[in-house]
């Protein structure tokens, strides 16, 4: 049996964020939610009757925006995963929520899914910020979601924060990194904005280049974030990601070990058998593909990775961990030493100070965390 992770992209948001492209879309009417939601239950029951090898560990529902749409389609959804596929024991299932769309009832009702893991979008505690980043909750939305997710009984929950914001301060994120630790959730999520390309932040940008904080003011928000979470009980495992012992996200980490996961839905991306594909990015389309039946036509491909493009990828992925990439592990997978087979990228790295190289692993040092687009581009 071989272990995978399952991704399902819930495509709707209310209003799009102004950083975002996530493919979503907004103002649906209530038949396209329908036909999707029969489409997106047929992939997962066709791939599921195709995959009697494979065992489940992780499901993730992302998007978009899962809870902005009537909890019974996702309470259909998991019907479907569950009567499609195996899964192990005790599975980490994980639904994202944005605080501007849930109710107490929602999370109920995700919870009596068998949904056991919450991801919640709340970015900044800064209400101006959160106004003109394009968000459609406040702070306080937020807490009440927090406050329904514990009252219903979740004890795994994620907060996702954000970095680098226009016109934000050192003190706005220390505000915010404050305020969520003493809400205490199992993990933390600390994203640097990415200006992503054709969004209407990065017009925003490009029209006032003063307000984005410099990079040094970045960077020292990102230190002063690890430092504050390190003090207070969170651990730091990945470049962004911080949690409580224990409390790391399977989904993720399975992802930067390259483990296999399968996608469903429009612009939901799969890795199986050194394979990176997706669904294209478009729900009619997606729909469409499958009313006529040729569901192949939904599928874009990516990359078919040789065994040197998959190594190269697996130092990559293993390096945004705090652990870094294992050597036994490295061995295990490709029947190679590590060290001998990337010597001269390692030896670089090494003297720029950007890795570490210790019995065990390869891993980023502090300048490394800083500069990890450096250590990516050996590995390309
Ligand atoms: C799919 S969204 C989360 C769920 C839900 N849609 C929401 O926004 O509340 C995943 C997370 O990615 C982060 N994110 C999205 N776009 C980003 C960008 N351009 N730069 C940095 N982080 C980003 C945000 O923190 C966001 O909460
Ligand atoms: S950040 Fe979340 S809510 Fe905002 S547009 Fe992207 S997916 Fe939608």
């Amino acid at each position: 049996m071989k272990e995978v992770g399952l991704y399902i992209h819930i495509p709707f948001c209310k209003r799009k964020c102004h950083y975002c492209d996530f493919y979503s879309i907004c103002d649906v009417d209530s038949e396209l939610i329908d036909s999707y939601f029969k489409t997106l239950q047929q992939e997962i029951e066709e791939v599921g009757m195709s995959s009697e090898n494979l065992i489940v560990k992780t499901v993730y529902i992302g998007g978009g925006t899962p809870s902005i749409i009537d909890d019974k389609y996702i309470t259909n959804i998991m019907k479907t995963i569950y009567s499609s596929f195996k899964l192990i024991d005790s599975p980490e299932i994980t639904i994202e929520v944005n605080p501007g769309t849930v109710t107490e009832n929602k999370l109920k009702s995700y919870k009596d899914s068998g949904i056991n893991r919450l991801s919640i979008g709340m970015q900044s505690a800064n209400d101006t910020l959160l106004k003109e980043i394009g968000r459609i909750h406040s702070w306080a939305d937020f807490v009440e979601c927090y406050k329904f997710a514990r009252e219903v009984g979740f004890n795994n929950i994620n907060v996702d924060c954000m970095i680098g914001l226009p016109m934000q301060t050192k003190d706005d994120v220390k505000n915010t990194i404050k305020e969520i630790s003493i809400l205490n959730p199992e993990h933390i999520s600390v994203y640097s904005l990415i200006i992503e390309e054709g969004t209407r932040m990065e017009a925003m940008v490009n029209e006032n280049k003063e307000l984005l904080p410099d990079e040094d003011k970045e960077r020292a928000m990102y230190w002063e974030t690890k430092r504050y979470l390190e003090s207070n009980g969170y651990k730091q495992y990945e470049i962004s990601n911080f949690s409580k012992p224990g409390y790391e996200s399977k989904h993720n980490l399975d992802c930067w070990h390259q483990k296999e996961y399968i996608g469903f839905g429009p612009g939901a991306h799969s890795y199986t058998d050194g394979i990176r594909y997706s669904n294209v990015s478009n729900v009619k389309e997606y729909i469409k593909c499958y009313e006529e039946n040729r569901q192949e036509d939904s599928i874009i491909i990516h990359e078919k990775q040789d065994k040197t493009a998959m190594a190269k990828e697996f130092i990559m992925l293993s390096l945004r961990t705090l652990e870094g990439c294992n050597k036994d592990e490295f061995y295990k997978k490709f029947k190679y030493d590590l060290e001998k087979g990337f010597k001269s990228e390692i030896e670089k790295l090494e003297k720029l100070d950007l890795i570490e190289n210790t019995k065990t692993h390869i891993k980023l040092t502090d300048k490394g965390l800083d500069l990890a687009n450096i250590v990516w581009e050996e590995f390309v």
